[in-house]
């Protein structure tokens, strides 16, 4: 197939990304990645507030386009393809990404493609790291999701292995981060912090238990373990006691890449995948990055993880899986798709 060339819109929470990729039979490549950020707006409210995220959307949508284009030195005219993510995320937000890649589409006459984001999560690595192998296992942890999915094919062939039961891995961070006073978003303020301390206490792995393997053999569930943290402070607080917080964030981010690590792992070794794909904002969590390092290497598993602004929310995510379903030549979404909040892994596009 000749190439084409393929704009990818994001706005599923409080990230505007808009990417593009030229994707050809020699694979896909990368031409530009551009991100405007709602964060600073959300924190003095403690937490992603969707009416002035898709406001900020609003007010982003057009001049990250124009600056994604003229970074990558080409026109909408040369635009053959507009993926959007179609869900899951906030509605409000979605929906501002969604009216904006529908009227380019009309207005270039180019087909629409409505994206999975988490899928979209675990896509992008293909333009950092090269094609995917035949079938990898990927592990896609951020503040929304904590999903462990069997790749067979990108564009076609998904199966979600587990998922969080309650709060995902960057959620629990953050709601562990305000119970010890850390500013929002708490997971890169207690990452630092653990890097500090000594994982002296032992706090529950969620669902590791043998009566779990049955049912949620793959599944992760966080928030008992937030409960055991949040007791054990109080504990030492209501006694006076001293106690080291490197110490509790070291040990909480332990339990976190224990239990996110071994059940991976596990999954790789029935299904007999040697590739890990791990993605989302969740994985540039230093415990994670180093025990999967560790774990992966004993178990004679490739690690693929994409820098971290590959990781964050972004436009070349949702280019980058556009890409492999246009290359795979799918057909295109109705014009009138809607969002999808709660978008199953089971639909990649829609
Ligand atoms: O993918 P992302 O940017 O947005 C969502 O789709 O949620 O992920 C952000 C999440 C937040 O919960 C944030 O606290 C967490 O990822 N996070 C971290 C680290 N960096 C970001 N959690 C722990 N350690 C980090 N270094
Ligand atoms: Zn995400």
């Amino acid at each position: 197939m000749s190439a084409s060339l393929v704009l990818g819109i994001e706005t599923s929470c409080d990230e505007t990304g808009v990417g593009l990729v030229r994707v050809s039979d020699e694979g896909s490549e990368l031409l530009v990645d551009a991100v405007a950020s709602s964060v600073d707006e959300h924190a003095r409210y403690g937490g992603i507030i969707p009416e002035v995220a898709s406001r900020a959307h609003l007010e982003a949508m057009v001049p990250t386009i124009e600056r994604a284009l003229a970074t990558a030195g080409v026109t909408l005219a040369d635009v053959d393809a507009v993926a959007v993510t179609a869900g899951p995320g906030l509605v409000g937000p979605l929906t501002v990404g969604a009216s904006a890649a529908k009227a380019l589409a009309i207005g270039l006459g180019r087909p629409l493609y409505g994206i999975n984001h988490v899928i979209g999560h675990a896509a992008v690595d293909e333009l950092v790291h090269g094609r995917f192998p035949d079938r990898f296992m990927a592990l896609v942890v951020s503040g929304g999701h904590s999903s462990l999915l069997l790749v067979d094919d990108i564009a076609t062939d998904v199966t979600e292995l587990g998922q969080t039961l309650d709060d995902a891995a960057g959620e629990a961070f953050d709601k562990v981060g305000r119970l010890l006073g850390l500013p929002y978003p708490g997971g890169p303020h207690i990452d630092r912090l653990a890097r500090e301390g000594t994982p002296s206490i032992r706090f529950p792995r969620g669902l590791t238990a043998a009566k779990d393997q049955a049912a949620h053999a793959y599944d992760f569930s966080f928030s008992g373990l937030k409960t055991a943290v949040a007791r054990w402070v109080e504990a030492r607080q209501d006694a006076g006691e001293d106690f080291s917080l490197p110490d509790v964030a070291a040990s909480f981010a332990e339990a976190v890449a224990d239990v996110l690590t071994a059940k991976t792992i596990a999954a790789c070794r029935v299904h007999g995948v040697d590739t890990l794909v791990i993605g989302g904002g969740f994985s540039a969590n230093s415990q994670l990055r180093d025990m999967a390092a560790q774990r992966c290497a004993e178990a004679g598993i490739t690690v693929r993880i994409p820098p971290i602004k590959f990781c964050t929310d972004n436009g070349a995510m949702i280019a980058a899986l556009g890409a492999a379903v246009v290359h795979r030549g799918l057909p295109p979404s109705s014009l009138d798709l809607p969002v999808d909040s709660s978008m199953p892994l089971t639909r990649i596009t829609v």
